[in-house]
């Protein structure tokens, strides 16, 4: 049947198209099932620095905390009530149906508000939305996880998911690095992702301090420790766009193809689900099409980083 919607009007015939990619309709009225909002309660408060807290959630009602589900690499928005809404990254286990945890850098408007609550207070949270990482793909590779300070966030739920699932991967190595010992968040969780899940963790910091005993120096400076089969890994890449553009071009180098490096792209985001365009790059939704992409398409995505 003909559809009135792609019809050019007869005087813009000679107009170049204004996009090359049809907005995908499905996709969009599947993330409107999910647009629901869940009352939750927060249940802990973490202090991880002066600007960095982990937010542990609790979904309020218990029939929906039993429909609430999540895959690693999607986020959600969360509404502090009266100030607004922020995309925040799930940084939880996805088989945690107890709580959801966020790890949450003071920031602005939403984020200053959400640091005044204590244990106890309430706020909302709309999703879970956006693309995910491709954890069954990785099954029986080797797994290179690269976070750069505040990119532990999103990538706590693959590591969670790879100890839950830890017979079904090869190697996996987490090289970590900040700008200083006291942007190494979740450091009292190292020993047991090196023991517990058999991970075998890198760190390095740009700026030590006096008690500082580890190795010093940029992210990428932490290749030289491991060695890898650059066609049996693939790596999962969170942290500033600058980091993950050398460290993608280090892993391109060296072999590991760009379809099986993945980044999760943060930009501006509003409604989170495809219907305000704040998120557009080019006639990408980041918020639909992303946050997580292969790095082949980042690099295919003018202006992503
Ligand atoms: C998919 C996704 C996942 C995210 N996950 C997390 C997370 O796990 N933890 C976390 O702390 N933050 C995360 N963020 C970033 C967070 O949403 C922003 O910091 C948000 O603006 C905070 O809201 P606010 O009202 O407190 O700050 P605002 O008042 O909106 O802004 C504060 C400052 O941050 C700048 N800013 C806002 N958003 C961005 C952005 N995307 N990129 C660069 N600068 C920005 C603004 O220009 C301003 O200077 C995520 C963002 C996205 C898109
Ligand atoms: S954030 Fe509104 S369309 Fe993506």
């Amino acid at each position: 049947m003909h559809d009135v919607r792609f019809t050019i009007p007869e005087q813009d015939l000679n107009r170049e198209p204004f996009t090359t990619k049809i907005p995908d309709f499905q996709k969009k009225s599947e993330v409107m099932i999910t647009d629901r909002g869940y009352k939750c309660r927060i249940t802990n408060i973490v202090r991880l620095s002066a600007q960095e807290r982990l937010f542990q959630l609790r979904i309020v009602d218990p029939l929906e905390r039993d429909v609430f589900s999540f895959r690693p690499g999607q986020f959600l928005m969360l509404e502090v009530p009266g100030y607004g809404e922020a995309p925040i990254s799930i940084s939880s286990s996805t088989s945690n149906r107890e709580f959801i945890e966020l790890c949450i850098r003071k920031a602005g408007h939403v984020t200053s508000a959400l640091f005044e609550a204590a244990s106890g207070a309430m706020v909302s949270i709309r999703g879970p939305f956006g693309t995910t990482f491709p954890m069954e793909q990785m099954q029986d590779r080797n797994i290179l996880l690269i976070a750069g300070g505040l990119g532990i966030a999103p990538l706590r739920a693959p590591l969670y998911w790879i100890n839950d699932h830890r017979d079904r991967f090869g190697k996996v190595w987490f090289l970590y690095g900040a700008r200083d010992p006291g942007q190494l968040f979740f450091d009292y969780q190292f020993e047991e992702w090196k023991t517990v899940s058999h991970i075998e963790l890198h760190t390095i910091v740009e700026h030590p301090d006096a008690n500082w005993t580890g190795r010093t120096g940029l992210i990428t400076s932490l290749f030289d420790e491991i060695s890898f089969d650059p066609k049996e890994t693939w790596a999962i890449v969170c942290g500033p766009p600058v980091m993950f553009k050398f460290v993608c071009s280090h892993l391109d180098r060296i072999g590991i193809p760009m379809n099986r490096m993945f980044v999760s792209l943060e930009r501006r985001m509003h409604c989170g689900m495809g219907k305000c365009c704040r998120c557009m790059v080019g006639a990408t939704f980041t918020c639909l099409d992303g946050p997580v992409f292969d790095y082949w398409s980042v690099m295919n995505l003018k202006e992503a980083i």
